[in-house]
């Protein structure tokens, strides 16, 4: 079975920790976009990994784990990233495939991704690794790809310090580097996890752009990345959190504002430890935005859902959703394509009470306070797709499995 796991909010939904709990039912997973502009993080008992590139289902002894095709790889980051993980005990060798359609980031982009969003009238604020440039020198048919580090003609046109930089990886990676279309074929009986990185709404073609990262973050990008058909991929699982939140500018209709909110800003960043993994900015946090959410579920014909970070709204007297936009005095649940509609929109916010008690130790759906079942409930009925984990704590074992994903409808 191929199962994909994507983000449905800005990115940092809790994806790390959802792969690496599905990765137990996984023979292999499947990076499928993005580069180090991610940061996934794993929790499991006493060790916490933070993964950019790497997917998440490598912590697990025996998994394969494969970098897909529509990546952007910087090599320099993978090493350390794989050096890091060796000496945390994660052996990799033999485990981990690169695709040799991937595209490769060198250390120039990263300098030209930072002066680019500078430069901007309303910088994006990237994450500075690169990212971009990677992808747009791809759109302009000038990228170096995983496979053109094997093909002395295309290693002849590299300027001097691109050779000096990729030259001591060639034999580091020769091993690793497969056609991935041709490896999913050849272990289509078994279970394939594609993870994606970012999030629907920083899907270039989808998100909030151009306050959006570049890769293909959607769901359509599993099959691209995976190398395989859009109709072979049985089942679409999208994260969430139980608040919103993002990272960078762009716009944030359901973001807490002090005069409205309060200090919930604050607290809630505090809570739930909302800086990023990959730069340790402050995310912007929010209402959990039905309006925003329900066009990823739509866009991406999610199938199945998972809420995390419940346990960080424990103890709050209400919470607050975001049902539907006001936007120059007019209510709409449709999620406008238009920047400036969306810089506008104001939310309409419905309340339910909260929960007094903690859920960090409910360990099935019956635990769970009857508010914060309430407060599910409401979500799966705008989004029309049940939710099948609730995710209590960061740690792999505070998960409840109200379904498994990996089962077919
Ligand atoms: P990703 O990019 O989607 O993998 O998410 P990040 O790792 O960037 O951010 C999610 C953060 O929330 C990480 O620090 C996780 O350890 C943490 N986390 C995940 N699920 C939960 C949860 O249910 N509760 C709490 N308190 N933290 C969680
Ligand atoms: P994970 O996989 C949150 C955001 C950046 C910036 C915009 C463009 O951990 O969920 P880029 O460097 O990609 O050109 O930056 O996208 N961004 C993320 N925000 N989580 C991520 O990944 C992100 N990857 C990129 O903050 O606003
Ligand atoms: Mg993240």
């Amino acid at each position: 079975m191929k199962l994909a796991v994507i983000g449905a909010q800005w990115g940092d939904e809790g994806k790390g920790k959802i792969v690496d709990f599905l990765a137990e039912e996984a023979d292999i997973v499947l990076r499928y976009s993005g580069g180090a502009n991610a940061g996934h993080t794993v929790v499991t008992h006493d060790q916490t990994f933070k993964l950019h590139l790497i997917p998440s289902g490598l912590i697990t002894p025996a998994k394969q784990a494969v970098l897909g095709i529509a990546m952007v790889i910087d090599l320099e980051n993978l090493f350390e990233e794989l050096d890091n993980l060796e000496q945390s005990g994660i052996s990799w060798k033999g485990r981990v495939f690169i695709s040799d359609r991937a595209h490769l980031v060198l250390p120039r982009y990263k300098e030209m991704d930072r002066s680019r969003d500078a430069e901007r009238r309303i910088p994006i604020g990237t994450t500075g690794r690169g990212i971009g440039v990677a992808y747009a020198l791809k759109a302009h048919r000038e990228g170096i790809r995983v496979a053109d580090l094997f093909d002395p003609d295309v290693s002849k046109r590299l300027k001097r310090e691109e050779k000096s930089f990729l030259d001591p990886y060639r034999e580091r990676i020769r091993d690793m580097v497969v056609d991935v279309s041709r490896f999913v074929y050849e272990h289509r009986d078994r279970n394939i996890l594609f993870e994606g990185a970012q999030g629907a709404l920083l899907d270039l073609d989808l998100g909030t752009y151009p306050f959006v990262s570049s890769g293909i973050s959607c769901a359509a990008g599993a099959a691209i990345g995976g190398g395989i058909g859009p109709h072979r991929i049985d089942r679409v699982i999208g994260v969430f959190k139980a608040y919103s939140t993002r990272v960078g500018n762009g716009p944030f209709p359901s973001e807490f504002v002090e005069q409205r909110d309060g200090a919930l800003g604050d607290t809630i960043r505090e809570t739930g430890r909302e800086y990023g993994v990959t730069t340790g900015r402050p995310r912007r946090c929010g209402y959990l935005d039905l309006v925003a959410l329900r066009y990823a579920c739509r866009s991406n014909s999610i199938d199945g859902l998972c809420m995390t970070k419940m346990d960080v709204y424990d103890g709050m007297d209400e919470i607050k959703v975001c049902t539907a936009y006001s936007i120059d005095g007019r209510e709409t649940r449709d999620f406008p394509a238009q920047i400036n509609s969306l810089n506008r929109a104001q939310p309409v916010l419905k309340s339910f009470p909260g929960w007094k008690e903690s859920v960090k130790d409910c360990r099935s759906y019956a635990d769970l306070p009857s508010e914060a079942r309430d407060y599910i409930a409401f979500s799966e009925e705008v989004l029309q797709a049940p939710v099948e984990i609730v995710s209590v704590g960061p740690d792999r074992s505070e998960t409840i499995l109200r379904r498994n994903p990996w089962t077919r409808s």
